[in-house]
């Protein structure tokens, strides 16, 4: 038998992961919330291991479960998504983007059995892959140069399929520009294609925890454009240690009861993180909607500023409206390193998330002033 590390080798290696993430707060390539010094007063419930499996709206009360906070965190989504007052609205909080992607177009294949998926070639690719998942016949859409799906072409893809039910994913927020797909457009779409058997799905990873707090970004809504179910990954804006997603939809699948876990079985995995929900009630009832709007104006703010300042120099970027991701053109492989920059292409994006402050902007755009040939900075 092999033998046990001792603990003093143990400890050195705890001690290496403590140095080894000691720079963290460089990593701004990443849409993800840095700032969890907040969440401290839960520490004393990460030893008990909260496991939310079943359908968080049954009325089972299990100590070990966090469903009630649960519930709260979807409520909150509801509103800020303008569910109809008047309708159940079912979801749950899951591992990730991912799998709220999944369950979302799960529940549209659920719907319309031989349906065909279309979605844009700027998605997720969580997209492709649940297509491939689920069997789904699907249409990839080309991209505009903003990274909004091209209206046109979709049309054009729709006409050539008339005769099957259309599910959509349309990104609220892409991964590498942040665009958004304009519904309204695409209902317009449906509507001249006389599409009457429809599913969409909205993928808001990064910006659905946002634009409902930006008053002049579009107002996605459940009840005026009849949307189906959206995801929002939470470790994104809101923030959490763990991974972890919403999922909120019209429907639910038509499912099992299991005794067993005297639930029905409306969740794609079975046992769940119950940390997470209890995470996300903590930080929407601690932060409240002022808040949260507060830090979503500050990131955009810190958004354009850091744009202006690429401009000055000339640098090449793009940002979309009400999006807090910047694509510039790829610096030095140094900073990519440093600064843990996503790369697609000749293009890398930074996401202004809540530790990226203007300091660490002003400390980026000197480590790229000096990355650049002298004459590219001294007209500036
Ligand atoms: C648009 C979009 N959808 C889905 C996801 C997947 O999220 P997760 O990594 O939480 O599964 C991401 C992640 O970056 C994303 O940008």
């Amino acid at each position: 038998m092999n033998k046990l590390p001792s603990l003093r080798s143990i400890n050195e290696q705890l001690d290496l992961l403590e140095r080894q993430i000691a720079s963290f707060k460089n990593s701004i390539g990443y849409p993800i919330n840095l700032e969890l010094d907040f969440l401290a007063p839960l520490q004393r419930f990460m030893l008990y291991p909260f496991n939310n499996l079943g359908n968080p709206f049954e009325a089972i009360h299990n100590v070990l479960y966090t469903w009630t906070y649960e519930r709260e965190v979807l409520s909150f989504v509801a509103e800020l998504y303008q569910f109809p007052p008047d309708e159940d609205y079912h979801g749950y909080v899951t591992s990730g983007g991912t799998e709220s992607n999944l369950q979302g177009l799960f529940l549209g294949r659920e719907r319309y059995p031989n349906g065909r998926l279309y979605f844009s070639a700027a998605s997720h690719y969580s997209i492709p892959k649940i297509a491939h998942l689920l069997n789904i016949p699907h249409s990839i859409v080309p991209e505009l140069e903003s990274g909004e799906i091209d209206y046109e072409a979709l049309a054009a893809e729709i006409a050539l399929h008339a005769e099957q039910a259309v599910i959509l994913n349309l990104n609220i927020g892409t991964t590498m520009k942040g665009a958004i797909d304009d519904i309204d457009r695409v209902l317009a779409v449906l509507q001249q294609q006389k599409i009457e058997q429809f599913y969409i799905h909205c993928d808001a990873a990064l910006s659905g925890m946002m634009l409902p707090f930006l008053p002049d970004a579009p107002k996605i809504s459940f009840q005026r454009q009849g949307i189906h179910s959206l995801a929002i990954s939470g470790h994104k804006f809101l923030g959490s240690p763990f991974p972890c997603g919403i999922v909120l939809s019209r429907h639910e699948a038509n499912v099992k009861h299991i005794e067993y876990v005297k639930s029905l079985d409306t969740t794609i995995v079975g046992s769940r993180n119950g940390h997470t929900p209890l995470i996300l009630w903590y930080t929407l009832q601690t932060k409240g909607y002022e808040g949260i709007e507060q830090e979503v104006h500050t990131c955009i703010a810190n958004t354009h500023y850091l744009q202006q300042c690429l401009n000055a120099l000339a640098y090449p970027c793009l940002v979309n409206p009400h999006s807090n991701t910047v694509l510039l053109k790829t610096p030095a492989n140094h900073l990519v390193r440093k600064w843990d920059l996503a790369i697609e292409g000749d293009w890398s994006h930074i996401v202004v998330m809540q530790h990226v402050t203007r300091e660490v902007i002003d400390q980026f755009l000197h480590d790229l002033k000096q990355s650049l040939p002298l004459e590219s900075t001294e007209t500036n």
